[in-house]
């Protein structure tokens, strides 16, 4: 087959809903896509366990604590899942986190922000991890078949994240003063980078139109930040929470909300890694992965005395 049947015959299996596997034809532009998303997402999950660990050591209650400890090692377990997925692509561990380190590759910019207390973590887990699993549910239905198989996996766990987030919000809304006030404060200072999360308007959006014509996309950033919005204030209201935004006005007819206008200027400035703690998350990473260097050797050097053995035997 031509190069141009190939491509026709990969875009017809794309529109008729089908997944693209490895092993499939695909062009290099959708290749280099998923690599640089799927990559960038895995980097999220993994730097996105910081914050949280943070909290681990004062967390109000034993119950509080496991809890936490739970969601940090799932957020470990999508990034391993995520890696693995882009690994199928062709691009190794070794060379995304050396991007990463580099600064040559992104992680979701909601993670350079500082988790000043507790209700930092409620806030996280209930604003945070909710657009995750609006953009996340979404990916379930992504073209590329070990994505939207990691999707529909990591899925399942997000939503116990959302709601363990919105039960601390809820229980510091029915507290003493004190309580309520940290839990607003924290609303204030994460809802507009939470709407950040799901990436610049469409219009500003340069991957979006190949990702949606590919279907690496299901809908579009501003879609899901408008999903995220309008399942969100309810929540925030009904546990006496102000949404930091004078300009909402929800359209009654149909249920969604005009909201006001986001500071892309910082976007910018803290996806250029010129937020609160991009220089803190990355050399902790080099840090630990320095330190971790005895693991990967261990593993390998297992590896490689099975697969000798194996020769071994069926020789
Ligand atoms: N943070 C950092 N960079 C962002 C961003 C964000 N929130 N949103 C967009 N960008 C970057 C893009 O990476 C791109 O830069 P690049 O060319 O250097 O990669 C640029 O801004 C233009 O944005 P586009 O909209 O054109 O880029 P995409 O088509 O990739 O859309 C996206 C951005 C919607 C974030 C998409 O990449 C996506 O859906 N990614 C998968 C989901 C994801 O990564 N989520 C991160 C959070 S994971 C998480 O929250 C874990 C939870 O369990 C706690």
């Amino acid at each position: 087959m031509s190069n141009e049947e190939k491509e026709q015959k990969f875009q017809e299996q794309i529109d008729s809903n089908g997944h693209i596997e490895p092993k499939d034809f695909m062009p290099e532009g959708y290749r280099n896509n998923l690599i640089r998303q799927i990559s960038q997402h895995a980097h999220s999950e993994v730097i996105g366990m910081q914050p949280e660990a943070n909290w681990i050591t004062r967390a109000p209650s034993l119950r509080s604590k496991q809890i936490l400890l739970a969601k940090i090692q799932d957020e470990g377990g999508h990034g391993l899942y995520l890696y693995s997925a882009a690994e199928t692509l062709g691009i190794s561990r070794e060379e995304m986190i050396e991007q990463l380190h580099a600064g040559k590759a992104k992680y979701s910019n909601i993670f350079n922000y500082p988790t000043l207390n507790w209700a930092d973590i409620g806030a996280i887990g209930w604003l945070v991890d909710g657009a995750a699993i609006v953009n996340q549910v979404s990916l379930q239905r992504t073209s590329f078949g070990p994505y939207s198989r990691a999707m529909v996996r990591i899925c399942k766990e997000e939503s116990f994240h959302q709601r363990q987030g919105y039960e601390i919000m809820a229980k510091m809304m029915a507290g003493t003063k004190d309580q309520q006030a940290m839990a607003q404060d924290a609303m204030n200072r994460w809802w507009w980078p939470a709407l950040m999360m799901f990436g610049p308007h469409d219009t500003d959006s340069p991957h979006s139109k190949d990702a949606m014509k590919w279907r690496i996309k299901r809908e579009t950033n501003d879609e899901l930040r408008q999903k995220f919005i309008d399942k969100t204030i309810p929540q925030a209201e009904l546990i006496g929470l102000t949404v930091p935004d004078a300009d909402l006005k929800l359209d009654k007819k149909t249920g969604r909300y005009a909201y006001g206008k986001i500071n892309w200027e910082e976007f910018h400035r803290v996806i250029k890694g010129d937020g609160p703690c991009n220089k803190q998350r990355i050399s902790h990473h080099i840090k630990t992965h320095e330190k971790g260097e005895w693991v990967r050797e261990a593993a390998q050097a297992y590896k490689q005395k099975k697969v000798k053995k194996e020769q071994v035997l069926t020789a």
